[in-house]
């Protein structure tokens, strides 16, 4: 017999880790930060990343997080991997992610990261993106998103197909292979804080 993790959650959420103030002062944070890449086709489909790794909010959620896996997915995790803030525009959103693909943080999210070259036949791989942000392999074990505003209409984020509804201040945890899509959504543009927890590989 194998033992089972009767505990174990495809999401866990945990409301009002950050108040209204601090998911302000992070999304100030994001809008004046250095972006970490100018790519606008990654943009439009990502968001516009900047590095939170030297900001003391890692280790806040980092400890939050070590409390949902002893409690729910038991894996075996180290420490963050990287922590960024998203920011995610309105302007993009209303016409793409309606039905987008799922996608998980174990390997390069490909999808983004393709580009097509002029006479649309040649593909390439952004390798800055993959060597910059060494989050997206298989020692990549738990994603935490925490949503730092809620003033527009739609951006769940969905796992496999269940939507999480967005809520300031709200953090999410999911397993980094679950497959998950940000739903499109209109109004003011969309910030999180994506942080990615690593261990070693499952086994
Ligand atoms: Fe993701």
């Amino acid at each position: 017999m194998y033992k089972k993790n009767k505990d174990f959650k495809w999401a866990i959420a945990r409301d009002n880790f950050l108040t209204q103030n601090e998911c302000d002062e992070i999304i100030e944070k994001i809008k004046t930060q250095n972006k970490m890449f100018d790519n606008e086709d990654f943009i439009e489909r990502n968001g516009s990343w900047t590095d939170f790794n030297d900001d003391p909010i890692k280790d806040k959620i980092f400890n939050v997080v070590k409390i949902a896996n002893s409690m729910c997915f038991k894996f075996n995790i180290g420490g963050v991997g990287g922590c960024y803030g998203k920011h995610y525009f309105a302007k993009d959103f209303e016409d793409l992610c309606e039905n987008g693909p799922l996608h998980a943080d174990l390997s390069p999210e490909n999808n983004a990261l393709v580009q097509l070259s002029e006479d649309g036949t040649e593909e390439y791989r952004d390798e800055t993106f993959e060597k910059e942000i060494e989050v997206f392999d298989t020692t990549t074990k738990l994603t935490a998103i925490v949503f730092l505003n809620d003033d527009f209409e739609g951006g769940e984020l969905v796992v496999w197909d269940y939507p999480i509804k967005v809520k300031r201040g709200r953090m999410v945890i999911i397993p980094s292979f679950a497959g998950h899509r940000v739903k499109k959504f209109t109004g003011n543009d969309r910030f999180v804080l994506a942080t990615f927890i690593k261990g070693d590989y499952f086994k």
